[in-house]
């Protein structure tokens, strides 16, 4: 049977850049005979107008059951003053839980085209391609005890990190198999200097290297980690860290290659019966209402978490490469929305004339 996805758009630009993903996804099945069964769902704010909840039980069993999800953005002013409880962003909290996504991965690449848009210098990053590798799960942002407490005659902010061997292990791996996928050349990121969280995973990372002799290992402590970022990017290629080094660090990468516009991501579980692992893709950016209705969206950060789930969920990596090629193509014919305007004088293109040029560039592939 063919591999399937969910896709669920959401709010403001979401369904605007997934128009255009299902454009790539019509010209994969026609061209190159790749079939899946698609199904679409609600999400977020849509969610909740249609059934008073930002995830539908319905929803969140299809998504447990199909081999990738794809989704777009969540929210909008339209929401902002909801309960708590039923907030767009609670339905992407509860995807990402109940498929227990605790590995995130977080490319930063440098389109030749868009060197001139990095907060670098241009050699520094031109043909950069890297892959931070954040646990999503655990660590200080889930510890306990956390709470602001009395003591004495103030108060207290308490947060607690704290990482169990299993949960480091798991992470580990799955950067691991990564690793053994691109440049078999893996740096983990922690501050064993001052934190036993940290000498624990340095430990737990070194045991699981030992099942990837491969893999060439090193470890680094995490401010380091962000100097290595700024100064000589290209040292690296797959970082693995935790989750709040992971949030900083994956952050500060992205910034390394451009526009918000650009950047997709992937969050993956433990592996199914099919031995791939439960999958969530996802463009970083939000619902940017600023620009939603007005055909200005950049649909490249969706379009290229879709090459991901062709290459992470349906082992298609060359199909991810063609379709990554043809974006750069697209880019270097000087093709740009207005987020990447940098040029006097060149007119932006509009989110469906972008997804049209992209595909053009992969008819001629
Ligand atoms: P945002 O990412 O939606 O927008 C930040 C800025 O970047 C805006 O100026 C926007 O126009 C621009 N931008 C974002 N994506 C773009 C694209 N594809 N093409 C061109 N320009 C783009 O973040 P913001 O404004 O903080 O949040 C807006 C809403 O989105 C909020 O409701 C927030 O909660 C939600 N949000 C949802 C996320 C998700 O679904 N994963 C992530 C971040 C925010
Ligand atoms: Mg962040």
């Amino acid at each position: 049977s063919n591999p399937s996805l969910l896709i669920l758009p959401g709010d403001g630009i979401g369904p605007e850049v997934m128009a255009e993903v299902r454009k790539i996804i019509d010209w994969f099945s026609a061209k190159r005979d790749l079939q899946f069964d698609v199904s679409e769902d609600l999400v977020g704010g849509a969610a909740y107008d249609k059934h008073g909840v930002p995830l539908a039980d319905e929803t969140m069993a299809k998504a447990q059951e199909v081999d990738a999800v794809l989704l777009g953005a969540v929210g909008g002013p339209k929401y902002d003053d909801l309960d708590f409880s039923v907030k767009p962003e609670r339905g992407l909290l509860r995807l990402r839980k109940e498929m227990d996504l605790y590995s995130n991965l977080r490319p930063a690449q440098c389109f030749d085209a868009l060197a001139d848009f990095s907060s670098l210098k241009k050699d520094v990053v031109a043909g950069l391609d890297i892959m931070i590798v954040r646990e999503l799960t655990s660590g200080v942002y889930f510890g306990e005890p956390r709470g602001i407490f009395e003591e004495g005659n103030e108060r207290v902010g308490i947060n607690t990190q704290r990482y169990t061997e299993s949960e480091i292990e798991r992470v580990a791996r799955s950067a691991f198999e990564l690793a053994m996928r691109r440049n078999k050349k893996l740096c983990s990121m922690e501050k064993a200097n001052v934190m036993e969280s940290g000498i624990l995973w340095r430990e737990v990372v070194t045991r699981v290297g030992k099942d990837y002799p491969e893999v060439e290992l090193s470890h680094m402590y995490a401010d380091n980690g962000a100097m290595q970022l700024v100064r000589a990017p290209k040292q690296f290629d797959v970082i693995l860290t935790d989750n709040l080094f992971g949030d900083i660090l994956s952050d500060c990468a992205a910034m390394l290659t451009g526009s918000l516009g650009m950047l997709p991501s992937a969050s993956l579980g433990a592996p199914m019966a099919n031995g791939r692992p439960k999958a969530l893709y996802e463009p970083v950016h939000g619902s940017a209402p600023d620009i939603a209705g007005q055909g200005k969206a950049n649909p490249i950060a969706c379009i290229l978490s879709f090459a991901m789930a062709l290459r992470y969920s349906f082992d298609q990596g060359a199909e991810a490469d063609r379709l990554e090629a043809a974006i750069e193509k697209v880019l270097a014919d000087g093709v740009r929305t207005a987020d990447l305007l940098a040029e006097e004088g060149v007119q932006p293109v509009s989110t469906s004339e972008m997804g049209d040029a992209i595909v053009a560039a992969l008819d001629a592939s």
